[in-house]
């Protein structure tokens, strides 16, 4: 298992938002979907754009560049040109604090 970084306080990302950070020199997206958090690696599967400058709609993500789209809560693709799911991080919530693993 990684180590668990504290990024955010819940309150700081209302459901259907996200936000960006950057952890050991990785820009992470975390989303809040219907209540849960979610991570993926800011960084478009398909040119490697920030995936944050994009969309995001319910547990899709839509890349602002090229129109990927992904899955948030898997980083599956659901449209071309992207070929490669995301890169997905494990989030876990304590006391109102989120946590990704790196
Ligand atoms: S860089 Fe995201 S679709 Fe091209």
């Amino acid at each position: 298992m990684g180590r668990f970084v504290k990024v955010a306080k819940t309150s700081e990302i209302p459901e259907g938002r996200s936000k960006v950070f950057t952890l050991e020199e990785k820009r992470v997206l975390v989303v809040n979907f219907q209540g849960s958090f979610y991570a993926v690696e800011d960084r478009c599967s398909h040119l490697g754009y920030s995936l944050y400058l994009g969309n995001v709609e319910g547990k899709v993500i839509t890349c602002g560049f090229h129109y990927a789209k992904f899955d948030i809560t898997t980083g599956e693709v659901l449209a071309p040109p992207a070929e490669k799911p995301l890169k997905t991080f494990q989030v876990a919530v304590k006391n109102s604090d989120i946590w990704v693993e790196l």
